[in-house]
C-alpha cells in the first residue's frame, strides 16, 4: 500500500505537519509506504492554469502529479482556518483531478481550540467527493495542537495517539478494500477517459 500524505499548512510556526510526521512513521510501522508531500517544499502559486503551463511551474506540477498518481491512497492534513480547511490545500488540490480518481482519502484536521478542526474536516470530506475520490467516514481531529507534541515533535497526547491508531485501523481497512476491488477489476471504469 502506497500512501501519500498531503499537508496543507505552510505558515511559519505551523503545527499541522507534526501529526503528518506521526502518521508517516505509524504507516511505515504498519508496512505501508508513506510519502509525505509538504507544500512548503513544493510551493504552488494561486492557480492560473491547471496544467501548470508556465515553464517554471511544469517540473513542480509534474513532480507532484507523479507522486499523487503513485499513491494508492491519500491522507489530507489541514489546519482549521476561519472555520474551514486551508486555502493552500484547496489551491493545491485544484491543480489536479485524475490523480485522485476513485482513491481512498483520509482527513486529518488540526486546531488550536478544543474542537480539533471539525468544520475543516467535514468540509474537506465534501471536496473529496468532488475530486471523484472516496472519503473515509472517520476523521482524525487534533485539538489543542500546540500542547499535543513535545519539542522533538513526538506526540505526547495519549488521547490523540489513541485516536490516530483507531484512524489508521479504519483507514488501512478501507484503503485495502478499495485497492483489492480495483485489483480484482471490480472498480475499473475511470472517471476521466
Ligand atoms: C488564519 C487563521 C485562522 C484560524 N481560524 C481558526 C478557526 O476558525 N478555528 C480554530 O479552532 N482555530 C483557528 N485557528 C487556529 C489554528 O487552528 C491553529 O493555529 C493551528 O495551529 C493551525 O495549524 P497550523 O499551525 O498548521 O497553521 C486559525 C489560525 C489561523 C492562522
Amino acid at each position: 500500500m502506497k500512501v501519500a500524505i498531503l499537508t496543507g499548512s505552510v505558515r511559519s510556526g505551523r503545527q499541522s505537519h507534526k501529526i503528518a510526521h506521526h502518521l508517516e512513521r505509524k504507516l511505515r510501522e504498519r508496512g505501508a509506504e508513506a510519502d509525505l508531500i509538504d507544500l512548503a517544499e513544493t510551493p504552488l502559486p494561486i492557480l492560473e492554469d491547471r496544467s501548470g503551463r508556465p515553464p517554471q511551474l511544469q517540473a513542480t506540477v509534474q513532480g507532484l502529479s507523479a507522486r499523487l498518481r503513485r499513491a494508492d491512497a491519500l491522507v489530507f492534513v489541514t489546519p482549521e482556518y476561519h472555520g474551514s480547511f486551508s486555502g493552500v490545500l484547496k489551491n493545491a488540490l485544484d491543480y489536479f483531478w485524475e490523480e485522485f480518481d476513485k482513491k481512498p482519502i483520509g482527513v486529518v484536521a488540526v486546531s488550536a481550540g478544543k474542537l480539533g478542526g471539525i468544520n475543516a474536516s467535514t468540509q474537506l470530506q465534501h471536496v473529496i467527493l468532488s475530486l471523484g475520490a472516496f472519503p473515509l467516514p472517520l476523521k482524525l481531529l487534533v485539538p489543542e495542537v500546540q500542547s499535543a507534541f513535545d519539542e522533538s515533535l513526538q506526540l505526547r497526547s495519549e488521547q490523540v495517539a489513541k485516536a490516530a491508531d483507531r484512524f489508521l485501523d479504519e483507514y488501512l481497512w478501507f484503503a485495502r478494500a478499495i485497492v483489492q476491488a480495483k485489483q480484482a477489476g471490480e472498480i475499473s471504469r475511470p472517471l476521466v477517459a
